[in-house]
């Protein structure tokens, strides 16, 4: 499901727009040197290692900046989904923050306000994260699979989740988290491209471009089954536990 990312950024009308600051475009002289390379979904980097200001793509070219790739997101008329929106729901929180959090779609509240997990199920996974020490915007970027509700909050459909995908590859690109949690089947299923049930998934480290991956409950369900919280609670140990690691391992 993943493309290469010139071909992603194409798909997305966001090529060739963006080039590494600073350095000269294509048809310049050669450049000093030459630009790091890498493979389409090669594990990025880890941060602060040779790193710009902004990440560099395969061919050298930054991922779109944050405004543009907003920009595409609110315009957005990939899916059918635009015609039936309130308003797309981009994500929110710290730009470089450690911790992804990645959910399903927008539900009512969210296509109203704009912003991810606004309702209910919102106020959990803010409690969820202060259960660990973290909140809402700093060192924590919350966004979904998909940016545009589906009418009446059912399935998203897999042209959909086609369609959206490359906006979340281009915004963990730009993030670079050091954890990402899954929240619930659909995102843990989308990202891993698999149809594992979630508790098959739960309870180990997955992989998502280079980024360790945790799964766990969606805080819906989470609001429906309260007797599970106490596995939310080991997974969110999983997650810290895994973060620390990475830091221990990197110095960082
Ligand atoms: N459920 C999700 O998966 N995402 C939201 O933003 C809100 C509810």
């Amino acid at each position: 499901m993943s493309l290469p990312r010139e071909e992603r950024l194409k798909a997305l009308g966001l090529w060739p727009v963006w080039r590494r600051r600073g350095i000269p475009g294509p048809d310049a002289a050669a450049p000093a040197a030459p630009p790091p390379v890498r493979a389409g979904n090669a594990p990025l980097p880890p941060r602060g290692v040779g790193q710009q200001a902004m990440p560099v793509m395969d061919s050298g070219l930054t991922a779109p900046d944050w405004d543009a790739l907003r920009q595409a997101v609110q315009t957005c008329t990939r899916c059918p989904l635009h015609e039936t929106r309130g308003k797309a729901v981009f994500g929110v929180g710290d730009p470089v923050a450690d911790w992804l959090l990645i959910g399903e779609a927008p539900g009512a509240d969210e296509d109203r306000q704009g912003e991810p997990f606004v309702g209910q199920a919102g106020r959990l996974l803010d409690a969820m994260l202060t259960a660990i020490g973290q909140q809402r915007g700093t060192n924590v970027y919350i966004a979904n699979v998909l940016k545009s509700r589906p009418p009446g909050n059912r399935d998203p459909r897999p042209d959909e989740v086609a369609a959206c995908l490359p906006y979340l590859e281009c915004q963990i690109d730009l993030i670079r988290p050091r954890i990402i949690l899954a929240l619930g089947r659909f995102a843990a299923q989308s990202l891993l491209l698999t149809e594992a049930s979630i508790s098959r998934l739960r309870g180990r480290v997955h992989e998502y471009r280079g980024v360790p991956l945790v799964v766990t409950y969606h805080p819906a369900y989470l609001l429906r089954n309260p007797g599970d919280k106490a596995k939310v609670w080991e997974d969110l140990c999983l997650a810290r536990q895994t973060l620390a690691s990475f830091r221990t391992k990197t110095g960082d």
